[in-house]
Formats: C-alpha cells, structure tokens, sequence
C-alpha cells in the first residue's frame, strides 16, 4: 500500500491534462451487457474503479481491451446473468449492471453494492424504478433476485427525491423497454447527459437528457457506437481548488467550465478564477487569501458534494469564518478530523460544518478516509508548511488519475513512497 509524501508551499504552474470522468466511465461501460456489438468508449481513465469494473463485466462475457485511453468492449453473448459479492461490493456502481442484464436476458442476480464509506446509501429508487418497469424483485442473502420473463415495460417513474445512480440505472434498462419510459425528477448531472448521449450513439432513443424530465422510447435491439467520455469535472475542480490553496497558474486542459455549475461561483467568490479557453480552463487566484464562502451541497447544478471535502481544504486557510452543509450523505466530514491534524479549526455539527480559517497549515501524517476526502489531505499538504505523509492512498487511485505524475508535472513536490518505507 501506498503513501503520498508531500512537502508544501509551492505554487503550481504549468498545464494539467484532466481525464475523463470516472463517474461518466462507469456507467457508460455498463452499456456494453446491451448489444452483442461492439461499443468503443474514448478517454477512459486508467483507474482502480475501471479495472474493477472491467472484471465484472468480463465476468458476464464482455470481452474488454484497452489501448490507451480507448476500451473497446464487446458482449456477443451474457454467459451469466449473476454478479456475485466479492466483484460489487467495492464499487457501487456496479450495480447498475443489474437493469442491462434484465432488459436484455429477462432476469438477474446481483449482490447488494458497496462503496465509499459515506453513508448509508440504499439502492431503493434503483429498484422502484425497475419494478415500475414490470421487473419482480426479491431480496435473499444480501441479493437482489430480479425477473421479467416477458421484457420490460416502458413506465412512468417519479423519483421522490433526486439520485444520480437511479436515474442513470433507470435509464439503462429503459432502452430496451417495450414502449415509452417517462423519469420524472430525474438527475441533470453532465453524467447523464454523457450517458444519453452514448446510449443514443448505440440507437437508444433518449430525449431530454439534463432537464428533470428524461423521456426513453423503447427499441427492439441496440447496436454497437462509439462515444467519448466527459471530461472529469470533479478532477478539474480539485486541481482548481489546489491552485486557490497553493497560489500559480495552471491551464486544466480538456476541461469545460461549463460542467461545473454552481461550484464556479463559489470559487469566483473565494477568489479562485476560472476562464475558458480553447484547450481548457485557466485558472489563477487572488494574491491574498482565499475569501470565506458558505456552500450547500446540492444535486446538479448545485454545488457538489463529491467537491465538499476539496473546497473544506481551501476554506481552512480562508480569511475568515465559512460553513459547509451536507445534505447529499450523512457521512461525509471523515477527511474534517484528518484535516484537524494538520491544524485546521473545524467543527462539526450534524450536516454542518464551520471552518475557521487559519494562515498556517503544518505538515502532519493523515489517514485518506474516502476518494474525494484523500484529494482534500492532499490540497492542504500542498500548502502546509513541511511535510504530509498521506496514507491509505488505494482511495484516491479508485478515481484520479495518475495523481502524483500531474501535480509533479506543475512543480509540486509529490512522492509516492511505499507504506512499508
Ligand atoms: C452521488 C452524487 C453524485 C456523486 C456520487 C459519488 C448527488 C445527487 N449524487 O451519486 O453527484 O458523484 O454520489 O460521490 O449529488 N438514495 C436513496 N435511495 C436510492 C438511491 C439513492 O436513498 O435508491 C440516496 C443516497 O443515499 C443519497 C442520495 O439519495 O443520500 C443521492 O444519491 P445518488 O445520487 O443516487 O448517489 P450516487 O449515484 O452515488
């Protein structure tokens, strides 16, 4: 197991190519159990979570290659139609591969998911949805038994509240559905947008895709596509966030300003500016300290949550009092005691949290608790002063990529050293 040595207090400078979305990646892989053709996905990101995904897909008979940032996959036939524990509990998104398999062999069997420690999140929307689809469901021994001999009725589908993984799964098996599908509060996360636009690209027939209201006719067969994958707007925010903790000037190339939504305006007012330019999004900082600024975390295009942690990071040097409340998980501050460690002022009170900020951070070893809070650790040992050794760093590979090759190549002093060392 690997640690993160850093030592901080240099600014970053230079260019910052940001990958493909980890979140938009895994959901559109799924949409290979679909069609017996072949689906070539561009600017996949080489990370712990994809190879994850990739074994479990294998496993239903895709057969998946990588050359760079290209995976080809290709699912001539689903040899078995059960995801078993040991492949679903890491990651929850593999769960979504329960609806494909459904729409496309007429029944399932998939252990309940697992995931990043933050929070109860239960899979109930997920399974409404595929009920409301005509789908018999049944829980026995921590799996869901599914069947819908005749195939999957097109539905109406309200969500009671706004989930991302349930209208992305909800979508899926809707492809395939007899008749129209209508999702009714449906998530507008760029995510889904990608993932319209990939299933689309296969001859799904998938409308209004980033409005609350997603529409889904139904079609016999899907064919094979080719679709490029969002660029990771969660990466490019925390490289953002590192340069308002840090100081310099880093060009994010790939990124889209655009599909950050609200997080651009509570940036702007810490002080962090983002422009978009032809080959990306620029972005310097204010001379002085960053700004305080209240955030609320928030479904798209609200604030995200999975940018909390990394935005919690800069707030502790900020010149002033600033709160946080989140109100996606219930337990999402693991990374506020780490960061404690290292000097920040920060006290948590149910879904709030109010940081007060302090001019100096101290190097200090931390524990990475969950994927977004590692990058948090990281963003205040870049600017702490001596050095942060960052461990249980097999969190942070699930969803950024190459971490410490990129940081480095903008003058941080990163080192990846093992745990043993
Ligand atoms: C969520 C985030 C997403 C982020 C991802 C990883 C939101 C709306 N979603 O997506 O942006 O990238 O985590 O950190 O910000 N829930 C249920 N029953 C369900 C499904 C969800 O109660 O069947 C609850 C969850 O526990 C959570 C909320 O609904 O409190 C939103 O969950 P959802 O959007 O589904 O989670 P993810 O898809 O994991």
């Amino acid at each position: 197991m690997d640690k993160l040595a850093i030592i901080g207090g240099r600014p970053l400078y230079g260019e910052l190519p940001i990958s493909g979305a980890k979140n938009s990646a895994l959901k559109v892989m799924v949409a290979t159990l679909l069609s017996d053709q072949p689906l070539v996905l561009d600017n996949v990101p080489m990370l712990a979570d994809i190879k994850q995904l990739t074994a479990l897909l294998e496993q239903h008979g895709a057969s998946i290659e990588r050359e760079g940032a290209r995976l080809t996959l290709h699912t001539p036939e689903v040899v078995s139609t059960t995801a078993p524990y040991e492949l679903v509990r890491k990651m929850r998104a593999s769960f979504n591969v329960l609806g494909p398999l459904l729409a496309r062999m007429g029944e399932a069997k998939v252990s309940l998911p697992g995931g990043c420690a933050i929070g109860a999140r239960p899979v109930d929307l997920h399974l409404k949805a595929l009920e409301a689809m005509g789908a018999k469901i049944e829980l026995e021994e921590g799996y869901v038994i599914a069947s819908a001999k005749g195939g999957l009725k097109g539905a109406e589908v309200t969500f009671p509240f706004i989930s991302v993984g349930a209208t992305e799964h909800a979508m899926l098996a809707a492809t395939l559905a007899k008749g129209q599908t209508v999702l009714k509060n449906a998530a507008r996360e760029p995510e889904i947008i990608d993932l319209a636009e990939c299933l689309n690209a296969m001859g799904a027939k998938v409308e209004d895709a980033g409005t609350s209201t997603i529409v889904i006719t139904g079609v016999d067969r899907l064919d094979g596509g080719t679709h490029a994958v969002v660029p990771d707007r969660i990466e490019a925010g925390s490289y953002a966030l590192a340069v308002g903790a840090t100081g310099g000037e880093l060009l994010l190339s790939h990124a889209r300003l655009e599909l950050l939504g609200a997080a651009k305006d509570s940036f702007e007012q810490a002080g962090i500016h983002m422009v978009q330019e032809e080959g990306g999004i620029r972005v310097t900082k204010d001379f002085d300290r960053p700004k305080p600024v209240n955030v609320v975390t928030q479904a798209y295009p609200g604030f995200p949550t999975d940018l909390q942690a990394q935005f919690m990071a800069v707030m502790a040097i900020a010149d002033g009092v600033s709160t946080m409340k989140e109100t996606i998980f219930e337990n999402r501050y693991m990374h506020a005691p780490e960061l404690a460690r290292m000097g920040c002022d920060i006290h948590i009170d149910g879904q709030l949290a109010t940081v007060r900020g302090k001019a100096v951070l101290k190097g200090a070893p931390v524990m990475a608790t969950d994927l977004r809070a590692s990058m948090s650790l990281i963003i205040a040992g870049l600017v702490a002063e001596g050095q942060t050794l960052v461990s249980r760093l097999y969190h942070l590979d699930r969803g950024f990529e190459k971490l410490d090759q990129k940081l480095h190549g903008v003058g941080a002093l990163v080192e990846r050293v093992k745990e043993d060392d």
